[in-house]
């Protein structure tokens, strides 16, 4: 097992907004299906752990898809869509049906993405929900289990020779009057729609917030994410860096060692790009640059930053499932990323700096269910 650690120099407890607002958990309420996803209690993993308690928000079914993607992807479409439409815009509206009346004049129109798997079918949810077209980018590494799931959504899936940094650039050539591209990573010039993804995650926290309280819980001493390009972790940082706040926890971002892109930026100072190839299991976390527009509140808002190889992801997928949930690659990074850290060598200032303990309570999230199943097999059966 390797491990790298960084401890960020510029950390804060609070930043400054903009700050969270409920409105995306106000429209992904009137979404067909939404149901407020699991807040689980798992002693044994506290127990694997050795800290107080760890609550894991399992995402690995969201608006009938097996990641907490969709909460971003649609929120971005939503409000992309309002701003086309105008002064009119979608006015009242109950039911989905009712959005997709009111699109009659943007018609046709398709949406347009790059993805390592998990925002690319989200995305291609949307549009099927949505009747519009979609066309999905997608680097040539990605295994076919992943590629079909976006076909099935009713996508064109269309594979690029490269790695998923050169899917985007590819995706966002496709921009124009009856395209939308609908993207979670972001560069000069395109920042309103990834801000828009961004801000769909913050459903996820409110809804910890809200099941927290009615169980009389205090909030989290440690969160710990996943990070491919950051917008995740950005919407999480923004959240518990918030004045307002109910906790103000530590914050621990965790990386595949071979695409490591925040790691590095943190310690270059600046955004920097990691070569490829970018080829861990964590496949939702393949990317070689951070997000510009996640970049402020994540270079700030993440105290210790960890890259780890392939293993602890496979031991927490194995650890995950003994306590009930169903954990792809990418959506037990965190968990990984926090084992392997606990057992380090070397690692005690790294751990000082999170003042992890037999009291602390860790916030985790499953941020994906079995998106490859063969694969998941596999990792069960090892
Ligand atoms: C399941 C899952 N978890 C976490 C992430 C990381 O999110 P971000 O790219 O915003 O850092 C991704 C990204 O695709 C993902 O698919």
């Amino acid at each position: 097992m390797s491990i790298r650690t960084l401890i960020n120099p510029n950390a804060r407890k609070i930043l400054d907004g903009p700050y969270p607002d409920r409105a995306p958990l106000r429209f992904h309420r009137r979404l067909p299906g939404y149901e407020e996803t699991p807040l689980v209690d798992a002693p044994k993993l506290a127990g694997a752990l050795g800290v107080g308690k760890v609550f894991v928000k399992d995402e690995s079914s969201r608006l009938g898809l097996p990641a907490f993607k969709i909460l971003g992807a649609s929120w971005a479409v939503y409000r992309a869509l309002e701003e086309r439409l105008g002064d009119e815009g979608f006015g009242d509206w109950e039911e989905i049906w009712e959005l997709e009346e009111r699109l009659e004049s943007l018609r046709p129109l398709s949406l347009v993405a790059a993805t390592d798997g998990n925002h690319g079918r989200a995305v291609a949810r949307v549009a099927r929900l949505l009747g519009l077209g979609a066309k999905i980018f997608v680097p040539d590494e990605m295994v076919l289990a992943r590629r079909e799931a976006i076909a099935d959504e009713g996508a064109e899936v269309i594979v690029v020779d490269g790695t998923y940094d050169e899917a985007v650039e590819r995706s966002a050539r496709e921009a124009g009057e009856r395209t939308l591209v609908i993207s979670d990573m972001s560069w000069p010039g395109y920042e309103r729609i990834p801000s828009w993804v961004i801000e769909g995650y913050s459903t996820m926290l409110w809804e910890i917030d809200d099941e927290l309280e009615r169980r009389n819980e205090a909030g989290p001493d440690l969160v710990v994410v996943q990070v491919g390009v950051g917008a995740f972790a950005a919407a999480v940082a923004r959240h518990f860096r918030s004045p307002e706040a109910s906790s103000h926890p530590k914050l621990m971002s965790v990386e595949p060692a071979s695409a490591d892109c925040l790691l590095e930026s943190v310690e270059a100072g600046s955004i920097v790009s990691v070569p490829g190839p970018h080829d861990s299991i964590m496949s939702g976390l393949n990317c070689g640059k951070p997000s510009l527009v996640a970049w402020p509140t994540v270079s700030r808002g993440i105290d210790l930053l960890v890259a780890v190889d392939d293993e602890p992801a496979r031991e927490a997928m194995r650890l995950a499932a003994d306590s009930g949930i169903v954990s792809g690659e990418t959506g037990a990074a965190g968990l990984g990323g926090l084992l392997a850290l606990l057992r380090a060598g070397g690692a005690e200032e790294a751990r000082m700096t999170l003042g992890v303990g037999e009291d602390t309570r860790v916030l985790l999230f499953n941020s994906e269910g079995a998106t490859d199943s063969d694969a998941y097999r596999r990792v069960m059966a090892g």
